[in-house]
């Protein structure tokens, strides 16, 4: 397995759509572990192909494991990695809950963001076999946030402009002082 570069905000790469997968191959496979490991090295529950700069429908998460930046210890034996290829929101709640967000490609910075509480998904898994499934709490939220960087959308735009703008101005700032040192 290999390290992937992440794609860091404001990088037009997180705007832009990504494209179906036609066939869950080995290659795809060799790719997912690629991307699973590089989420565990840098923390994160979630992680979409467009963040590591291929504009391919693919996103791989694990909510189960815990991570530092969520407030506990990473524990490797309740690691549960999904796969999720070609992920589609079929059906979603009414009713919204909040988390408190964070993004791999939006280092530090965190906003509460307001998502239906229960999703309905269908994708392709790890084997290219089709699965449906109803989730809900973090679960929901992380994969709804997930297939939004499919589609080019980050977290942050669905907060207030105001809010937006003062996050968007750091990571600017931080991107300016870690290519001058
Ligand atoms: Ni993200």
């Amino acid at each position: 397995m290999a390290l992937l570069p992440l794609v860091i905000y404001p990088d037009p790469r997180l705007k832009k759509k990504s494209l179906p997968v036609e066939k869950v191959t080995d290659e795809t496979r060799k790719f997912m572990d690629d991307m699973l490991e590089t989420m565990y090295q840098e923390g994160g529950i979630g992680l979409a192909a467009v963040q590591v700069g291929v504009h391919q429908r693919i996103l791989i998460m694990d909510v189960e494991r815990g991570s530092k930046r969520y407030g506990n210890e990473p524990d490797e034996k309740k690691s549960a990695p999904l796969f999720l290829v070609n992920p589609e929101i079929t059906w979603a709640s009414e009713e919204l809950n909040s988390y408190e967000e964070g993004c791999l490609s939006l280092p530090q910075q965190y906003s509460e963001v307001f998502r239906p509480k229960e999703v309905k998904i269908r994708y392709l898994d790890y084997n290219g076999k089709p699965r449906e499934e109803k989730w809900d709490g973090l679960l929901a939220t992380c994969v709804q946030h997930e297939i939004d960087h499919l589609d080019g959308i980050v977290f942050i735009d669905h907060i207030s402009a105001v809010k937006r703008d003062i996050i968007a101005r750091k990571l600017k700032k931080m991107k300016k002082a870690a290519a001058t040192n």
